[in-house]
């Protein structure tokens, strides 16, 4: 264990609070409240202790993280302990002086999201009027000298207009365009009929993408996450279970993943009683399914167990309600069937959004 190589990205979710209420959110049903959320001091403590595991990278995310009045505090001390600090952001909240604020504790890339070309259909994934600023706020970011990621989540009701979608992006001037089909975890989940594309449309906007990798070479870097339900095998999920990533909830709490809470028998301790060393080497969460001695078959006998890692443990126990089992995607599950019995179902016509609400507490 003591050869354990640290992780290189934390994910901190600052707090769950947000203005928007997307369809297709992966934070969890139970969120946190804003009285649980870790203070300022709590915050700069634990990213002291990430830069002294090997963490290179700060992702601040949510929820929105400019629900915190002291994300610019938050952007300084990850700065002020070495990290690279990306903020994932909706845009709303953002401002001249806020940009400017951020800028000055050292943010150095900004990802935002964008949830259509199509100015109401935007807002109706988003359940909030958010696209026009959006697109204001773009030429706000380009006028800083910070990395600038525009990210799109993609599925059934606006991958038909995915040419479109990838032209608004452009015109926005990014470093980088991230297209991601949806992950159905959370909020998702509970839009799963909705969102899952159908073949034609995975298998057209493959195609898109590609030609426009090549149009766009050398000038945008474009990137993409395609659907596992139509792979053949599954993704290496988060890189593998404690292997490359720590993500810290609102309250402290260290999980493997963002969507990990959901396995029952799972209890996840805090960074307020803990180091994150500790946390990340003896917490019984991430050893729970780190490495492959914890693999049944057919993980533990195939070729491919050190690739994928036997896939996603939250969406084994999703689908086959064992999150020990061979995670579904993969075609060697004998619960692969399940999986594409799912992604052939389409919506029935009285199916509406579940937005994703922050119950009061
Ligand atoms: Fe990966 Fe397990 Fe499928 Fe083999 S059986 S490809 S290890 S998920
Ligand atoms: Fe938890 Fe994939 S989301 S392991």
């Amino acid at each position: 264990m003591s050869t354990l190589p640290g992780p290189l990205s934390l994910v901190a979710e600052v707090t769950h609070r947000c203005p928007l209420h997307c369809v297709y959110c992966s934070n969890p049903l139970q969120m946190q409240s804003a009285a649980n959320e870790l203070s300022t001091d709590d915050w700069t403590r634990v990213f002291h202790q990430a830069s002294e595991l090997g963490v290179l990278h700060l992702h601040l995310t949510g929820g929105e993280p400019l629900s915190r009045p002291d994300i610019a505090n938050l952007v300084d001390a990850g700065r002020e302990a070495n990290l690279y600090v990306n903020m994932i952001t909706s845009g709303l909240g953002l401002t001249a002086d806020r940009m400017h604020e951020l800028k000055d504790a050292g943010l150095e890339h900004i990802q935002l999201s964008l949830q259509d070309a199509d100015e109401e259909k935007a807002n109706e994934f988003a359940g909030a009027r958010a696209h026009a600023h959006k697109l204001k706020l773009a030429a706000l970011i380009r006028q800083q000298d910070i990395a600038f990621t525009v990210n799109v989540v993609v599925h059934r009701d606006n991958l038909d207009r995915l040419e479109a979608i990838l032209a608004l992006a452009e015109s926005l001037e990014p470093q980088r365009i991230e297209v991601a089909h949806v992950q159905y975890y959370g909020w998702a989940l509970k839009n799963r009929d909705r969102l899952m594309p159908t073949p034609t449309q995975v298998e057209r906007s493959v195609q898109l993408i590609t030609e426009a990798q090549s149009r766009l070479s050398g000038r945008i870097q474009l990137q993409a996450v395609f659907p596992d339900y139509y792979a053949r095998y599954p993704k290496t999920c988060v890189g593998g279970w404690g292997r490359q990533m720590m993500l810290i909830d609102p309250a402290g709490l260290a999980l493997p993943c963002h969507a990990a809470a959901i396995i029952p028998g799972m209890n996840f301790d805090s960074v307020r009683a803990h180091t994150l060393e500790w946390l990340w080497k003896h917490s019984p969460a991430f050893n729970r399914f780190r490495g492959t001695d914890w693999m049944n078959p057919p993980c533990s006998t195939c070729d491919r167990r050190e690739i994928d890692l036997g896939g996603c443990r939250c969406q084994a126990f999703q689908l086959t309600g064992d999150a020990a089992n061979t995670d579904p995607a993969c075609s060697l599950s004998d619960q692969h069937e399940s999986l594409v019995a799912i992604a052939q179902a389409r919506p029935s016509s009285d199916s509406q959004w579940v937005y994703r609400i922050l119950a009061k507490s």
